[in-house]
C-alpha cells in the first residue's frame, strides 16, 4: 500500500526558502493556513519540493474531483493547447465553448431553455448573476444569508457575510443587500426546533422582513447556497428551499443558486439544488 512519506521537517529546507521569496514578493492578501509548497501531483499524492509525500484528503481545495492530473484532463488540455491558446468568448465563437454550454445547459436541471455565461471564477459568476438579476428584473435590492461566502470581488464581498476581517476596510460595499439568518438548525437564530418551528425562518421573510423593512417589490433576487460551505457546511431542513422559493415567487424575485461549492456531483447528485427540489433561476457552479 502506497504511504503518504515525510522526508524532511516541515516545513522542509527549500520550502523555507520559497516561502521566504513568497513573503518578499507575493501580495500579503492571500490567506494561506499552512506551509505546503507544492512541487507536483497525481490522483490523491501530492508531492512537496522536498520529495515529501501527501495524502490529498481535500481534493485540492475541493475542486479536484478527478483527482490530481487525471490523464484524460491532462491529454484534453495538451490537445487544446497546441490546437489554440488564446480565445476571447466575448468577441469570437469557439466550437469547444459552445458545445460545453450545450452540455452543461443539459445537465442543468428543470425544464425549459438554459443558456450559459463562461467566466474565470466563482466570484465573477457571482458578479455576472448579480448584474443580471439587476437587468432582468430592474430592482436594486437583494437579499443574501449570515455565514454566506459569494467571493471577494466588491460585489460578491457584498453579498458574503462569513467573516468580519473579509470585509474590513473595504466599506462602502455595494448598497442594498440585506443579511438574514440562514436555516441552521443547530443553532438556530430564533432558538426554535425543527421541524415544530414551522419553518419560521422562511415566515419570518415575508412577514417581518417584507413588512417592516424591505419591500418585496424591490428585491431582484435572494441569493443562497444550496447547502451553506464556508459558513459551515450547513445543510439546511427539508422544505427550506421549496418555502422561500415560493416566496420568492410570489414577489416576482429571482432565486439564485451559488453551487460553486456545492455542485458538479459533490453532494452526489450534480446540482445540490436537485436534493431539494427547486430550480433556480440561476445557476452557479
Ligand atoms: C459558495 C462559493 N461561492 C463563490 C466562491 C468564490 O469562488 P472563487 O474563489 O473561485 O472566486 C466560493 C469559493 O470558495 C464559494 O465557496
Amino acid at each position: 500500500m502506497k504511504l503518504p512519506q515525510i522526508r524532511t521537517s516541515l516545513p522542509g529546507p527549500r520550502a523555507k526558502k520559497l516561502i521566504k521569496l513568497d513573503k518578499s514578493f507575493v501580495s500579503p492578501s492571500y490567506t494561506r493556513v499552512y506551509p505546503l509548497v507544492v512541487d507536483k501531483a497525481k490522483g490523491l499524492w501530492v508531492h512537496d519540493v522536498d520529495g515529501n509525500i501527501f495524502l490529498d484528503f481535500t481534493a485540492g481545495i475541493a475542486v479536484n474531483s478527478t483527482g490530481h492530473c487525471h490523464p484524460q484532463v491532462v491529454k484534453a488540455i495538451q490537445m487544446q493547447a497546441k490546437q489554440l491558446l488564446h480565445m476571447s468568448g466575448t468577441d469570437f465563437y469557439y466550437t469547444p465553448q459552445i458545445l460545453l454550454a450545450e452540455k452543461l445547459a443539459g445537465l442543468a436541471p428543470g425544464r425549459g431553455t438554459k443558456r450559459v455565461y463562461f467566466g474565470n471564477s466563482g466570484a465573477e459568476a457571482v458578479e455576472a448573476a448579480f448584474k443580471l438579476a439587476r437587468w432582468h428584473t430592474k430592482r436594486e435590492l437583494n437579499i443574501a444569508f449570515f455565514g454566506a461566502f459569494h467571493g471577494r470581488t466588491m460585489g460578491a464581498l457584498s453579498l458574503t457575510a462569513s467573516k468580519t476581517i473579509q470585509k474590513k476596510h473595504y466599506n462602502p460595499l455595494v448598497p442594498g443587500i440585506t443579511h438574514i439568518p440562514y436555516a441552521y438548525c443547530y443553532r438556530c437564530a430564533y432558538n426554535l426546533t425543527y421541524p415544530k418551528c414551522g419553518l419560521y425562518c422562511v415566515d419570518w421573510v415575508e412577514d417581518t422582513l417584507f413588512r417592516t423593512t424591505v419591500p418585496a417589490e424591490e428585491v431582484a433576487a435572494i441569493f443562497v447556497e444550496p447547502i451553506q460551505g464556508e459558513g459551515g457546511y450547513i445543510v439546511p431542513p427539508p422544505g427550506f428551499h421549496k418555502e422561500l422559493y415560493k416566496i420568492a415567487k410570489k414577489y416576482g424575485i429571482l432565486y439564485v443558486a451559488d453551487e460553486v461549492q456545492s455542485g458538479m456531483g459533490r453532494t452526489g447528485k450534480m446540482f445540490a439544488m436537485e436534493h431539494f427540489g427547486v430550480t433556480a433561476d440561476m445557476l452557479k457552479s
